[in-house]
Formats: structure tokens, sequence, C-alpha cells
């Protein structure tokens, strides 16, 4: 049979990874699909530049169009990131009758919809495994394999850049903006690296897996998000005195009222698997009610891990090709016409336990102002932890550990201990998570 043609957009770190893994392996992926697959053409802003893998055989042009409208192309993958040339790009492959294969979280979370309605209508498939946590198979894992399963909860750690920042941060004492720019040079973070640090990119990905779990549209502008930025070296050190690490997570729970989806750093019980998954690689758990929790875990970014997920989207296509557009596994899991209605709750209806820092001055009476505070609205304290002040210093940290209680009655809580004349500046508050089973 004839081999597949893929038109490649994008020469970049993802798309340099699916050049060389489709190369190297390129025997056991015809074993495995069925028929080979070349790469007739590919795109870059600029082909003169010296790339580290080899592009022989591949006409390349810097035209995109040339791509999603060359003649022999099957399969279209876009890896050029951003929503804006790629949005056009794809919707045009796909008007063209090609399928497409993308590692764009961006794109999917915030047109998605639009997406995946031209692509039914056309017949033709649109795969992102490569747009949730790298190289991790999660999107097949929750969209087929745990398929029996009502979905209760997930949280994952579904950026590499991010766990990436703060492992480095804990273990070596490094510099924020040192080891950002390590991620960098790793071709890890984004080509806006604001998406990594304040959790823009954690809430497309998170958007992406909670529609796939709960069977809902995806719903990006409802994601509550939350980066890192605010973290200090002291919250870190506090959290694992209090027998916990900060774990940028994203979470997604199905209530009686509606789905959970925030992303936020989060407190995690150290003794917890995912506590300790450190550096580039992500982890995401999954509850089922039939399965109980699953933990998937591998490398969140990077050119190889990224292309693996890519190049398994493709065989798929090319699996596919001929079977019945009505047949193949929908998009978001659930039949399109079967999509739910349950609702995206606000911020300030979920629950969760608190870790909060704040400086007070060092007199008597200031704890018992805080504690009567959160009493009165309801907070109870789980542990208390008051640190003696720095050298020349007059205001002392006070981290305290609360149980679960709405986000809504601690933000009040909150404002009235920031009104307190005896605390200084804002208290800083990191949501905090038992994830148990
Ligand atoms: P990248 O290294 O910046 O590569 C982007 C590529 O696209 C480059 O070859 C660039 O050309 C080309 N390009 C950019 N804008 C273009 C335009 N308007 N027209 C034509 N070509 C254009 O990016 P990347 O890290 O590979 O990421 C690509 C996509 O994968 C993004 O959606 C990203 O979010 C996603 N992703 C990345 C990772 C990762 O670990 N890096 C992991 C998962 C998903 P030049 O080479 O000439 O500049
Ligand atoms: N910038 C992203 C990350 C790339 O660091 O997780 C993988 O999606």
């Amino acid at each position: 049979m004839k081999p597949v043609k893929v038109g490649l957009l994008g020469l970049g770190t993802v798309g340099g990874g699916t050049v060389s893994v489709l190369q190297r392996n390129a025997e056991e992926i015809q074993r495995r699909a069925g028929r080979g697959i070349e790469i007739a053409i590919a795109t870059a802003r600029d082909v003169s530049k010296a790339r580290s893998f080899d592009t022989s055989g591949i006409e390349l042009s810097t035209d995109p169009q040339a791509v999603v409208n060359h003649p022999e192309v099957d399969v279209v993958v876009e890896l050029i990131g951003g929503t804006d040339a790629a949005l056009e790009l794809v919707m045009q492959a796909i008007a063209n009758g090609k399928h497409v294969v993308t590692a764009n979280k961006a794109l999917i979370a915030k047109h998605g919809n639009e997406i995946f309605t031209a692509a039914q209508d056309k017949g033709v498939m649109v795969a992102f495994e490569a747009a949730v946590a790298g190289g991790i198979p999660i999107i097949k894992a929750v969209r087929e394999g745990l398929s029996a399963n009502n979905i209760e909860w997930l949280a994952g750690i579904i950026n590499g850049t991010g766990n990436f920042i703060l492992t480095e941060m804990r273990d070596n004492g490094s510099d924020f903006a040192d080891v950002l720019a390590e991620a960098q040079r790793l071709g890890y973070a984004e080509a806006d690296p604001t998406f990594d640090v304040e959790g823009i990119d954690a809430a497309h990905k998170l958007t992406i897996l909670a529609s796939i779990a709960f069977g809902i549209p995806l719903q990006f502008d409802k994601c509550y998000t939350e980066g890192i930025g605010h973290i200090t070296r002291e919250d870190v050190e506090y959290a694992e005195e209090l027998g916990y690490r900060i774990k940028h997570l994203g979470v997604s729970r199905r209530t009686d009222k509606g789905v959970e989806l925030r992303v936020h750093p989060t407190m995690i019980p150290e003794r917890r698997l995912i506590a300790n998954v450190d550096g580039v690689m992500n982890a995401v758990l999954v509850k089922g009610d039939a399965v109980g929790p699953t933990l998937y875990y591998g490398a969140g970014a990077g050119a190889e891990p990224t292309a693996s997920a890519v190049v398994a989207d493709v065989i798929d296509v090319v699996r596919v090709l001929t079977a019945d557009p009505e047949n193949r596994v929908p998009h978001l899991a659930f039949q399109p016409d079967a999509l739910s209605d349950l609702p995206v709750l606000e911020m300030g209806d979920v629950e969760t336990a608190y870790y909060l820092r704040l400086e007070a001055n060092d007199k008597p009476g200031v704890l018992a102002d805080v504690t009567s505070i959160l009493g009165g609205a309801d907070i109870s304290i789980e542990a208390m932890l008051q640190k003696e002040p720095a050298e020349g210093q007059e205001t002392v940290s006070v981290i305290i550990l609360t149980h679960r209680i709405r986000e809504a009655q601690m933000n009040d809580a909150i404002a009235k201990i920031e009104a307190l004349d005896s605390v200084q500046g804002q208290v800083t508050r990191i949501r905090l998570e038992a994830l148990d089973a």
C-alpha cells in the first residue's frame, strides 16, 4: 500500500522531535500502522536555519498554505503554536478534507468546539494527545481506557516548566529567573513563558482533560487560573516542615452542583506519589468509580517525549483512515450530541483546605484576633506554626493550616485578617488537597 503523506507545520522543538522519531522508528511504525508514513512537506518561518535533525527528502517551504493545500498530504501535523495562524491553517486543512494532528493546547482549549464540529462535518479526525502532559498518553487513557467509569475527579501536574522551576527552587535554592531561562534553553517553555509561569498553559490542558473526563464542552474562560509567581522559598520550606510539598496542580472534580475547574499552587501530603514528581516530569491522578485511583507519569515537555505522542496520533489516524467516520472514538470521548450542560462552578463555591501565611506584629493578642476571625467564619484550624522574627524584623510569620471550607468564606476571613492593624501586607493562601482515594 502507498505510504501515508504527512505535511508538517513547524520545525521547532516538537517538529524536530517528530521528524527524528518518524525517521528513526520508521520500520516499527510501519509494522504498527500497516502503512509507511512519510513527511512530504514541512514549513518554518526560516527554512535556511541550521537544524539539529535531518530534513533531507522533505520539501521545505516558508508558506504554510503550501502544506494545508498540498494535493498529496493526507495528514497535517500542526506544531507552530499560538491561536491565530494555527486556527486558520487547521480549519483550512479540515475544509480540504485532511486529518489533523496537533500539540497545541491553546488552540484546542479555546477553539476545540468549533474545530471538532468542522471535523465532524467533514468526516476527518483531529487528534491532540500531545496537547496534554507531553509524552503521557493521558487523553487515550481517559477517553478510552477508563470509558467504563464515572470519573469522580482528576488532579495533575501538567506543566513541565512550572514543575521544573518549583523543584529547582526547593532542591537547589535556585533563582526563579535562572531556572526559567534553563527551561527555555531546554525547549520546555512556551513561546511566551508567562503561559507556563502564570498557569495559563496548565489551564488550557485542564480544560481539555475535564471535557474528556466529564463529557462537557470546552470552557477555558471558566477555568480559575493562578500561577507560581508568588510562591516564596519560605513557603516551600514551611510546607516541608508541616509534611507537605507545593506543586502546581490542575484539579477538576464533579460535584452535585457542577464541575470544579481550577489551576493553582497546591500543598499535597509528601507521602503521596504525585508529591514526589519532580523536574520536567508530569503526573495525572484520575479517580474512576469502578477502577479507583489511577496515576499516569512521564515527561511533560521536550522534543522526543512530545513527538512520541504526536507520532502515536499520526499512527492512530492511519489505522482508521478507512473506518466509517461515525464509528470513530469521539473527539471529547462522549458522542457530540450527548455532551452534558453540567455547569463549571464559580471559584467561590469550591471547597478546599488552606495553608495561610501572614506577617504579624510580634505582640500579645494578635493570634487571638486571627483565630477569632477564623472561628467566626466557621473555619477550623488543623495546625499552626509561629516562626521566630528574622534578625532586625518586628514581624513574625504565622502559618495556619485549616480544614476544608468554601472559598467564598475564606475570602471574607482573609479580608478581615488583612484589615487588622497588627497584620502587615497580604495573606498568602495556598490551597491544600489530601488527594486520598
Ligand atoms: P517552537 O520550538 O517555537 O517551534 C515553532 C515552529 O513553528 C518553528 O519551526 C517556527 O519557525 C514555526 N512557526 C512559528 N510561527 C509560524 C508561522 N506563523 N508560520 C509558519 N511557521 C511558524 O515551538 P515548540 O516548542 O515546538 O511548540 C510547538 C507546539 O507544540 C506549541 O503549540 C506548543 O504549545 C506545543 N507543545 C510544545 C511542547 C514542548 O515541550 N516544547 C510540548 C507539548 C506541546 P522557525 O523555526 O523558522 O522559527
Ligand atoms: N510549556 C509546556 C510545559 C510544554 O512546560 O509543560 C508542554 O506542554
